[in-house]
């Protein structure tokens, strides 16, 4: 076989630096040394022992942040638009109604996850900056009958906080489920999953995606 004609990059002959930044953004921030120290373990196999209990450690600590005793409740590897197509795609049937709340962006993209899997999406839009109320979220649930209402905890394009408190009851008594976007939020603002009624509903559950 002939040499290779695209020789390594100089660069990196390099080791690699990248500076501490102070970031104060909605994203990305920084990472405290402990987790930073964790990902420098050894990768082991999904098949070795420890690897069960690891998982099941993060679990516990996925429902204390989350407070849920949810026995589904599991982290996502990826990114929080895997974790969004992730909740949206294993939920959803293609012709099924979708609703979306859409104050920012976010709202917005959840809208277009559900369309490119053929669901039936409608929303409900408030200006950027605004927030819905109650008695709004159920006209729409009782209007459109949806599978899935999509609503973001934590909208970072507006830096909007959305109350939660009683959705969850509506989504209920609409045998709906309650899909909560809270990567911006979770760790900073309060959420209680099985308080705030985001928890098993009849053969459905109700799922939160919060970052990793
Ligand atoms: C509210 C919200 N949802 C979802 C995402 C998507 O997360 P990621 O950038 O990790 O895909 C973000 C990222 O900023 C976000 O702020």
């Amino acid at each position: 076989m002939s040499s290779l004609s695209i020789p390594p990059p100089k660069r990196l002959e390099k080791p690699l630096v990248v500076p501490y930044r102070h970031m104060f953004g909605p994203g990305p921030s920084n990472v405290p040394p402990r987790i930073l120290e964790a990902g420098a373990n050894p990768v082991i196999g999904h098949m070795h022992p420890e690897i069960f209990e690891i998982m099941s450690d993060i679990k516990s600590g996925i429902q204390y942040l989350f407070q849920t005793q949810n026995n589904m409740t599991l982290a996502v590897s990826g990114t929080g638009h895997t974790a969004m197509e992730c909740a949206i795609f294993n939920t959803v049937e293609p012709g099924e109604s979708v609703l979306a709340a859409v104050n920012g962006i976010w709202g917005e993209r959840a809208a277009d996850m559900a369309e490119r899997i053929g669901a039936r999406v409608n929303t409900i839009v408030a200006a950027p900056g605004g927030c819905f109320t109650n008695a709004e979220i159920e006209q729409a649930l009782s209007k459109h009958r949806p599978t899935l209402f999509f609503l973001a905890h934590g909208e970072s394009s507006t830096g909007v906080l959305h109350p939660l408190d009683g959705i969850g009851q509506l989504c209920h008594k609409y045998n709906c489920l309650f899909l909560v976007d809270s990567v911006a939020s979770i760790g900073g603002a309060p959420l209680r999953m099985d308080q705030q009624g985001l928890v098993l509903n009849h053969s459905r559950c109700s799922q939160s995606i919060g970052s990793g």
